[in-house]
């Protein structure tokens, strides 16, 4: 396996302003509701990837897109600050950058309301201009958080490189098979993979018979985020459950972010899926311990502590 600080990956994907309150539950249709406790983030699934993936030590290029505004600026000196090359974030003079609302409910859950904005400025022309930097990196992670075509164009610039691809089915929306097969790995969370494959998914036994339509498709690996249930990896050879580490639940936002930057990291360095998988969980519930997206995505550091006393039961064929 390569050392993490010689890897290179390059996160394409969504950048947003997290607004987040705590709620005792939804509002009704047609009323207002008091919350408590709002904290502003910085958030986005590409871009929590992104300082995920820095985070854990690798070198990082994240290519998005913001709006010209104060808001946009702050994000883009947050990522700078984690040591991301901003090279190839745009600056749309049109749109406003993205934001996502978020209720935190008492039982540990949340809802997430997103206004992609400037996130869907990204076009194939920025992608086609950062072709140099994902042609020189290890391997290339997104979301679909950003144009469909976007996404694809990314991941067929990787896939024709020769370069890893990951990408992370989340947001929930359906997306076409001819670019699912682009990935090398799926990672879907149990909502995601129903919007991929149209099937009603509650459980590990439904998520296994849903991760396998995808594999009907075309895909190779799926490798599915199942939350306080942890994780499953499905090949045609099988499937083999991770189960989750034990921790004190304070925010999910961003777990699966930090589940992706962990695994896109491991399996970028050459760690065999498994024991990538088992490290993406560790990271993905260590984001689970702190309130916000980035400022909860864990560190190289954080993630190897962690690892080193945990308990949990060893996967299941
Ligand atoms: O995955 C969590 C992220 O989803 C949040 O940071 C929010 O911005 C939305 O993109």
């Amino acid at each position: 396996m390569r050392r993490i600080e010689d890897v290179h990956v390059v996160a394409v994907g969504s950048t947003n302003f997290d607004l987040v309150v705590k709620a005792e539950r939804l509002p009704k249709e047609g009323e207002s509701m008091l919350a408590t406790n709002l904290k502003f983030f910085p958030g986005g699934k590409g871009a929590n990837q992104a300082v995920g993936i820095a985070r854990l030590g690798a070198r990082t290029t994240f290519i998005g897109s913001v709006g010209r505004d104060m808001i946009g600026d702050f994000l883009v000196r947050g990522l700078e600050t984690n040591g991301i090359d901003v090279t190839y974030v745009r600056r749309d003079a049109d749109r406003s950058t993205g934001c996502a609302c978020i209720m935190l409910f008492p039982n540990g859950n949340n809802t997430i309301v997103v206004d992609p904005s400037a996130n869907f400025a990204l076009s194939r022309a920025d992608l086609e201009k950062a072709e140099k930097a994902i042609v020189a990196a290890d391997a290339l992670c997104t979301v679909l958080e950003i144009p469909m075509d976007v996404v694809e164009a990314a991941l067929h610039i990787a896939r024709k490189a020769g370069k890893l691809t990951v990408l992370d089915a989340g947001p929930p929306r359906h997306c076409p098979p001819e670019i699912l097969k682009l990935a090398d790995v799926v990672s879907p969370n149990e909502t995601e993979l129903e919007h991929l494959t149209g099937e009603k998914v509650s459980g590990r036994v439904s998520a296994q018979e849903a991760a396998t339509r995808l594999l009907d498709l075309g895909v190779k690996t799926v490798v599915l985020k199942l939350g306080s249930d942890g994780a499953m990896l499905v090949t045609r050879d099988g499937a083999e459950h991770f189960p989750a580490c034990k921790i004190e639940a304070v925010d999910p936002t961003a777990a699966g972010d930090a589940f992706t930057a962990a695994l896109t990291v491991q399996l970028a360095a050459g760690a065999p899926i498994e024991e990538a998988i088992r490290y993406a969980n560790f990271a993905g519930a260590l984001a689970v311990t702190k309130l916000g997206a980035q400022p909860s995505l864990p560190t190289c550091a954080e993630v190897e502590e962690f690892a080193a006393r945990d308990a949990s039961p060893s996967p299941q064929k």
